[in-house]
């Protein structure tokens, strides 16, 4: 699969700063269910311009990941690569020896940023804040440059906070326009923690929204490009996911307009609450 030919060069990404200091570019490439041709697909990305890619555990990806990095002529310092902690590994000796093979698989000496996948509220006698303890160890060696969590709800976060040395930098949530996760968005801006928006295409459902498109127009803009802005324009993280080369591409072009606070307004009204969430409530996620 050769890289899409764009009709603009790749972009200058922007960065959020994390706790530590170090940047993260605030879009990247993510790689839920991509699981076929995963070398091919990511080092399409990567050709485009993305330099931040999200992985996990849970996607059984990381070796072709680590395989289009390798092969991509990149140097490490200018990748931006995330994983995630498997729901199965949360005692502290799965976690530290998953997170060997996850180095071991992305052929890297450390990864920029490690996350808790699920807090699974009904596992584990409930305790998360010992697996929290491991990531900790993790980023003290320099293993994990930045560490954090995902789909973390406040009442999980609170207790990591109440017993936790390190606050963690990021909140890897659901959001996208049908269901915001403002509460969530707040509370971690209030912590100082990042909020990365998965599914920020809704899975691709913002594709084919009239009000998303209609208001694309006036930019010039698709629809997916303007889910990707009004994220973009909170202040979240978003890495969309294609396997689709001429997509990769459109959704790297999201750096040249900008929503009004009346478009912006527009896009918050689609929000259909719980009615809108595409995947498992946190409090629910059960799956080992
Ligand atoms: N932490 C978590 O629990 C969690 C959960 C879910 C996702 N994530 C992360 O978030 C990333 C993004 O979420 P996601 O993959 O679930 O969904 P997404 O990025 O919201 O949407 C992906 C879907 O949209 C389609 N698409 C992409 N760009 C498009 C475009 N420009 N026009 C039309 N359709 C387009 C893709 O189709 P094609 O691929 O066929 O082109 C795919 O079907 C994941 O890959 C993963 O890294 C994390």
């Amino acid at each position: 699969m050769a890289p899409a030919s764009t009709p603009h060069p790749a972009p200058d990404i922007p960065t959020l700063t994390l706790a530590t200091g170090a940047a993260i570019p605030q879009l990247g490439f993510g790689t839920y269910k991509v699981t076929e041709k995963v070398v091919e697909v990511v080092s399409s990305a990567l050709a485009l311009g993305y330099r931040h890619i999200d992985t996990a555990q849970m996607y059984h990806n990381e070796a072709e990941v680590g395989q289009a990095w390798a092969g991509s002529g990149i140097a490490r310092e200018d990748l931006f690569l995330t994983s995630k902690l498997d729901n199965p590994n949360h005692e502290p000796s799965a976690a530290r020896r998953s997170f060997a093979q996850t180095l071991l698989d992305l052929r890297t000496d450390y990864v920029d940023l490690f996350l808790i996948h699920w807090p699974l509220p009904m596992h584990y006698g409930g305790d998360f804040v010992t697996t929290w303890k491991v990531l900790e160890e993790f980023l003290a060696d320099g293993r994990a440059r930045a560490i954090g969590v995902s789909n973390f709800e406040p009442h999980h976060l609170r207790r990591v906070l109440d017993h936790a040395d390190i606050t963690p930098m990021v909140n890897q949530v659901e959001a996208h326009p049908y269901l915001p996760n403002r509460a969530v968005h707040d509370f971690d801006a209030e912590h100082g923690i990042l909020t990365e928006a998965w599914s920020p295409l809704a899975r691709g459902r913002a594709a084919s929204d009239p009000v998303l498109a209609e208001i694309g127009e006036a930019h010039g803009a698709t629809a997916s490009q303007v889910a990707l802005r009004w994220a973009l324009q909170r202040g979240d993280i978003v890495f969309p996911k294609s396997v689709t080369p001429a997509r990769q591409a459109e959704n790297l072009q999201v750096f040249s307009f900008e929503l009004s606070a009346d478009e912006v307004q527009r896009i918050d009204a689609l929000n259909e609450g719980e009615k809108g969430r595409t995947g498992t409530h946190p409090d629910l996620m059960d799956r080992l």
